[in-house]
């Protein structure tokens, strides 16, 4: 007997502001399984999930948590929105197409933490930023995050608005929810799947998923490779947000075992481009014609091919590389490629 999972429920109870069709495409990435078996390696059966192509202005894994997100900002009237991250940061890109696409101001506290060049500075997602016209508020890599989130705050209900902060990478119980639906969406989507495969940043999108397969009972396995912090920082940040997310869906609980990550590929840190990284993002494009980005799926992919080179799948094995967006990056790393 198939009975409807009790999460699924509690999803179409959110409330919620659709930005499009989610749904994501799932295909194989059968020219690079071939390259890298030509090359002597075990490989697994590759596949790729599309979120690169779905929802908001260029695409991303921030839609599905902002539709969760944005719906919770509506529902308490509020008529702003604020969040903050890097000066790349796709998730305040796809934040200030959430606020335009609903009728909301959008502030974005965006922290200078890299010193790369003009490219890096104005091109890329702060172009976009600010032409889905959003206010951008620079923050030197010395100053609190948080205080400026404060004072961007104030700013704005000083000027009569309601804002509402959306945390960095729209990672909290309530932006989880979108990928708890993706696990969903994968399982029903027939792909045989055995591991999927990601870019771990703020966390959200790992813990959705590894809280969807939990409440679904489903023996998928999720592997984050750390693109923001180290594993250990990012095991804890995965385990809690799993946690808080899945207990609003079920009383099944998380088995702490089952958070795999690994930080072999974040390199020097955040968004500092690696040798690994520059050559996982050429190979997928050139054996695929699918473009990765620099600081998230192009160090999770290099991460993904070094598992492969080390031999640590089995041939029979499926993994589905789930891409999380991040393209406009590209165009502000151009330097770093050549
Ligand atoms: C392109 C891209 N991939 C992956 C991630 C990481 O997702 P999360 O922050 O949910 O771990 C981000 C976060 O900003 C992103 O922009």
């Amino acid at each position: 007997m198939t009975t409807t999972p009790v999460s699924l429920h509690e999803l179409t109870r959110r409330p919620r502001r659709r930005f499009g069709t989610l749904t994501s495409e799932v295909h194989p990435l059968s020219r690079l399984q071939a390259a890298l078996a030509d090359s002597g390696h075990r490989v697994p059966n590759l596949w790729i999930k599309r979120d690169d192509r779905v929802g908001l202005a260029g695409g991303g894994n921030k839609a599905r948590k902002l539709e969760f997100l944005v719906g919770d900002a509506l529902a308490r009237g509020a008529t702003a929105l604020v969040t903050s991250g890097a000066v790349q940061s796709n998730h305040a890109r796809q934040t200030a197409a959430a606020a335009a696409a609903s009728g909301l101001a959008c502030t974005l506290v965006l922290q200078r933490k890299l010193s790369r060049d003009v490219e890096y500075d104005a091109c890329g997602n702060v172009f976009l930023d600010e032409l889905l016209g959003a206010r951008i508020v620079s923050v030197a890599a010395d100053e609190d995050l948080s205080d400026a989130v404060h004072r961007a705050v104030a700013s704005l209900e000083e000027q009569g608005h309601r804002p509402y902060v959306v945390p960095v990478g729209g990672s909290n119980a309530t932006g989880s929810l979108g990928y708890v639906e993706c696990a969903h969406e994968i399982v029903a989507s027939g792909v045989p799947v055995d591991r999927v495969v990601l870019a771990t940043g703020s966390s959200g999108t790992h813990a959705g998923l590894l809280s969807g397969f939990t409440a679904l009972d489903s023996d998928i396995s999720v592997l984050g490779f750390c693109v923001y912090r180290d594993a250990e920082a990012t095991r804890e940040a995965v385990t809690a947000l799993s946690a808080e997310t899945l207990a609003q869906l079920t009383d099944r609980r998380i088995d702490p075992s089952t958070v795999a990550v690994d930080d072999l590929s974040l390199g020097p840190g955040y968004g500092v481009p690696t040798t690994e990284m520059l050559e996982a993002v050429r190979l997928v494009a050139q054996t695929e014609g699918v473009l990765l980005d620099p600081v998230y799926t192009g160090k999770a992919m290099a991460g993904l091919l070094r598992w492969i080179r080390e031999g640590r799948f089995s041939e029979q094995e499926n993994v589905l590389f789930l891409h999380t967006g991040g393209i406009p990056g590209l165009f502000a790393y151009r330097t770093a490629f050549s």
